[in-house]
């Protein structure tokens, strides 16, 4: 009992309870919170860098995989398709590739190590549609201007065989190329590479 006669001790002890529930609770919020922040074994084995073995590829030959959760195509291409690559820059919106995601040693115009062997993430750079690998020249659907690509049917994308980008498209920057290393001459791992860009 104070001075003024009122009886603060129930006030005292509800003030008391209260933060005790105030802090349980805050426990309550803090666990899934910490337990989103620390990645599962499934979600690290999930960026775990992934190895493609390119052996018995044939030549124009797409193989698609996975890295990340994402989609990544591994394309050998021909001798035809490297060709026309160089013929394509007047028509691209970065043929070198300035803009857009790579590591620095893929940075040139065929955007690969070696010219047949070419990686990528297979996400559209305008809101992440799948494009469609359409190696041939001049189809009906696609036109005479059409000379093989990748094409995202989202909202009609053009990407070359480097996965350079058409100028006036909605997509905004070539294809993502990703870090990637050869192991062997036929063996590549997608994920991590000789700088150690990856992760
Ligand atoms: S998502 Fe590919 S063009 Fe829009």
């Amino acid at each position: 009992m104070n001075p003024e006669g009122v009886d603060t001790s129930k006030r005292q002890f509800l003030t008391s309870a209260l933060s005790v529930v105030g802090a349980v609770g805050a426990g309550y919020l803090a666990v899934p919170f910490l337990s989103q922040m620390q990645p599962s074994a499934k979600a690290m084995a999930a960026g775990a860098p992934v190895e493609v073995d390119l052996s018995k590829m044939e030549s124009g030959q797409l193989i698609r995989a996975a890295w990340r959760g994402k989609p990544v195509w591994v394309l050998n291409r021909t001798p035809e398709v490297i060709s026309t690559l160089s013929t394509l820059d007047s028509q691209l919106a970065d043929p070198l590739s300035n803009e857009s995601v790579q590591p620095e040693y893929s940075k040139n115009s065929l955007r690969s190590i070696k010219p047949e062997i070419f990686v990528a993430v297979g996400l559209c750079t305008h809101l992440g549609c799948s494009p469609t690998f359409r190696p041939e020249i001049g189809p009906s659907d696609l036109g005479s201007d059409w000379k093989g690509g990748f094409f995202c049917p989202c909202h009609g994308s053009w990407f070359d065989l480097a996965g350079r980008v058409y100028r006036g498209v909605p997509a905004p920057t070539n294809l993502e190329v990703p870090p990637y290393r050869y192991i062997t001459d036929t063996l590549i791992i997608i994920g991590e590479d000789t700088e150690g860009a990856a992760a």
